[in-house]
């Protein structure tokens, strides 16, 4: 049967994370796909879980919502065993890099202990597939070319060490065990329901309310954007499609200067170039990550989205729904804000 006919399998799938940015996008996506797989969404609704995400799905009959710590063994043995898991899809991890260089054992526990609970529960509970969700960044600063599935990991924040400390795990799961794993590697994702700690909302939600945006360094840093449709999409598609034990690169193609898109931003709201503030750059800060997505596309995938296309479309969201994003940064947020950029900002 040719690749793009195989019929997408019904699943009983946990997805870790769900609450999440990502993991509220994909969980979503995979209640559309089809008509029988059962979700379960395990969340600890630490600070970017956000079951605000989910309130349209919150009450759907293949949805179940369960609040608990992907380092919880016990909690994670029983939910396999109560919803008879075949599939775990792991998107809980702590991610931002600013926050792993003020506080890096966090990552350690979430990133690493976390993933080593699950690959476990699912090993003995003898789940089918167990796909974990990465990113671009543990191959370190690209300089020049796009780095493939076979470069060796070379991380340089404690963020992107914990994701690769994952990721090898993984992998040895199914070299001493035969574990059915997947791992995708992400590049920059946005879209709307981002946490606005993160470069795209935090400068969109800070140019909607006349705030500087805190441009690190030059600027002239490039990442390779993905809208979060289209990440979701390449993740099912592995899920799918994807051969065990193997590693897939999903970016979008899009690379950008932060400049540039801090400039566009600013363009769609018809705010000032004044706005835009360079501070004092980012501690081990990566120049360029981008990512070579053959093996991805050999599934059958690519992505659909238009970077300035996509880019308005996010901005207007987060321009329509300033309750979202506003009580969030009138929370916790401030005082990590202000620990983060208070002193780069009075400079
Ligand atoms: P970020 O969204 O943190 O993603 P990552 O560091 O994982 O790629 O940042 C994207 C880029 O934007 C990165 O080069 C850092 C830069 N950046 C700023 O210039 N200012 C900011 O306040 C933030 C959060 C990021």
């Amino acid at each position: 049967m040719p690749k793009e006919t195989k019929k997408a399998v019904a699943m009983r799938i946990l997805v870790t994370g769900g609450a999440g940015f990502i993991g509220s996008h994909f969980l979503r996506l995979l209640l559309k796909r089809d008509n029988a797989t059962l979700i379960v969404n395990l969340d600890a609704l630490r600070y970017s879980g956000n079951l605000d995400n989910l309130r349209d799905v919150a009450s759907h009959p293949r949805y179940r919502f369960v609040h608990g710590d992907i380092c919880d063994a016990k909690t994670v043995e029983a939910l396999i065993k109560a919803h008879r898991i075949d599939t775990i899809a792991n998107f809980a991890a702590e991610t931002h890099v600013d926050r792993s260089i003020l506080e890096p054992a966090g990552f350690v526990r979430t990133d690493v202990i976390g993933t080593a609970v699950l690959l476990e529960a699912a090993r003995t509970a003898g789940v089918r597939r167990f796909l974990q969700v990465s990113t671009d960044e543990v191959y370190g600063d690209v300089s020049t070319g796009r780095s493939k599935e076979s470069d060796p990991v070379a991380p340089r924040s404690p963020y992107a060490a914990s994701k690769a400390a994952a990721d090898l795990l993984v992998q040895s799961y199914f070299t001493t065990y035969g574990a059915q794993v997947l791992i995708t590697r992400g590049s920059n994702t946005f879209g709307p329901n981002q946490y606005p700690e993160k470069f795209i909302p935090l400068f969109v939600t800070n140019a909607l309310e006349d705030q500087a945006l805190p441009l690190y360094g030059d600027g002239l840093q490039q990442r390779d954007w993905i809208h979060v449709e289209d990440h979701c999409t390449g993740i099912a598609t592995v899920l799918e499609r994807g051969t065990p034990g193997e590693i897939y690169n999903i970016g979008g193609g899009c690379e950008r200067r932060n400049k540039e898109v801090a400039q566009a931003i600013l363009n769609i709201l018809g705010k000032p170039g004044a706005l835009i503030r360079h501070v004092t750059d980012r501690l081990g800060h990566d120049r360029r990550y981008a990512l070579n997505c053959e093996k991805v596309r050999t599934l059958g995938w690519q992505p659909q989205a238009n970077f300035e296309d996509a880019l308005k479309s996010t901005v207007l969201w987060y321009q329509d729904n300033p309750r979202w994003w506003g009580k969030i940064k009138s929370g916790e947020f401030r005082e990590y804000y202000e620990r983060l950029y208070g002193a780069r900002l009075s400079t």
